[in-house]
């Protein structure tokens, strides 16, 4: 079963080099050259990133490698071809898109997202989930940013691919995304083996909002002493990518040194359309609050924002222990 494996990784790796050559050399590659350039993307960054080209057509990736029955199943299975069942024929999944590899942390290809040109829908186009490639473990960009940082101090969670590679192009080179799910508690697991603090910077609009909420409601029971978790709220219409565009390495970690810590957010959201100075809104806030604060690890900082809701509700914490026994959280 290794082995079975270890041929998947060789032809995903096989059709990595496939993209990029195709971003070197086929007929239409000034299409894709020139919406790289539109984007502000260097040759170089695009190359630390192995950045390629699928070229239009159903059957190009097939042509190139799926020469034996083997290949094709490999690939077949790796999500690269999709079966068409009428027809009981296959075809690139992949078709005139800009590539980018997802690496495993060792550095393995284990998956592929795609973006059209323009602004045709789907924009993003992603493999499937594999035996190799489980989307809420694996983070855009982390293998990346340990190969490009001399020692990581900080992790950002972005959004998107072009949101990595933009930071990094302009010298942020700790940026990771997930790929198209929420942050996971993997996830988050995995970035604290690596780093003590973690910043999520989604987009400044609706949709980046929500994913700070839930992101809250994830890490919250995974943090521990001596790990940090905070949050940069971008302007509207903002994402990672165009603010590090416009405000450079230094205006963009300006941002993130003033990112709210995460009980800042805890305290500011939930007390979010509640009249905290009555009964009722301290009532309704504790409400929402303290399962929430029940679920985390037993902690300086858990026992730190139990004492703040005494404060800003004037319950002790006898009142809160009897409502909600904290003695019973377990760790984990
Ligand atoms: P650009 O327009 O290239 O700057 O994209 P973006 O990364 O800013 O796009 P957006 O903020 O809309 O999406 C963030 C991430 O969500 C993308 O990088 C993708 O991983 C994912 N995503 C966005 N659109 C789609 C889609 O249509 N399908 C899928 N599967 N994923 C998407
Ligand atoms: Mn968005
Ligand atoms: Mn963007
Ligand atoms: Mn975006
Ligand atoms: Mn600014």
């Amino acid at each position: 079963q290794r082995n079975e494996y270890k041929a998947q990784y060789n032809i995903l790796d096989e059709a990595a080099i496939f993209y990029q050559d195709q971003l070197k050399t086929h007929a239409h590659r000034d299409q894709a050259v020139a919406y790289l350039k539109s984007r502000g993307l260097t040759g170089q960054i695009a190359k630390i990133f192995g950045v390629g080209y699928a070229p239009p057509g159903w059957d190009n990736l097939l042509k190139k490698i799926g020469g034996t029955p083997t290949n094709l199943e490999l690939l077949e299975k790796s999500g690269m071809l999709i079966r068409h069942e009428e027809k009981d024929s296959l075809y690139d999944r992949f078709r005139e898109r800009i590539i980018f590899p997802i690496r495993d942390m060792r550095g393995r290809v284990i998956a592929f997202g795609g973006r059209v040109l323009g602004d045709d829908k789907p924009k993003y186009l992603n493999s499937p989930e594999t035996d190799t490639f489980h989307k809420s473990r694996e983070l855009y960009g982390l293998y990346e940013a340990r190969k490009l940082s001399q020692k990581l101090e900080r992790i950002i969670i972005v959004e998107g691919y072009m949101d990595v590679i933009s930071l990094a192009q302009f010298g942020i080179t700790y940026a990771v995304a997930t790929l198209g799910t929420a942050t996971t508690t993997q996830h988050l697991e995995r970035l604290f083996k690596t780093v003590p603090e973690i910043i999520f910077c989604f987009d400044g609009d609706n949709a980046g909002r929500k994913a700070a909420e839930r992101a809250l409601e994830t890490t919250l029971p995974v943090i521990k002493d001596g790990q940090e978790a905070r949050f940069l709220f971008l302007p509207e219409g903002e994402d990672p990518d165009t603010l590090v565009r416009s405000e450079s390495k230094q205006g963009f970690e300006k941002h993130l040194d003033e990112a709210l810590p995460l009980s800042e957010f805890f305290f500011r959201s939930l007390a979010e359309d509640t009249d905290m100075t009555t009964m009722d809104g301290q009532a309704r806030f504790s409400n929402k609050a303290l399962p929430l604060i029940h679920q985390m690890q037993t902690s300086l900082l858990q026992q730190m924002m139990l004492d703040r809701i005494c404060k800003v509700t004037g319950l002790s914490l006898e009142q809160i222990n009897s409502t909600i026994n904290l003695t019973q959280s377990t760790p984990e």
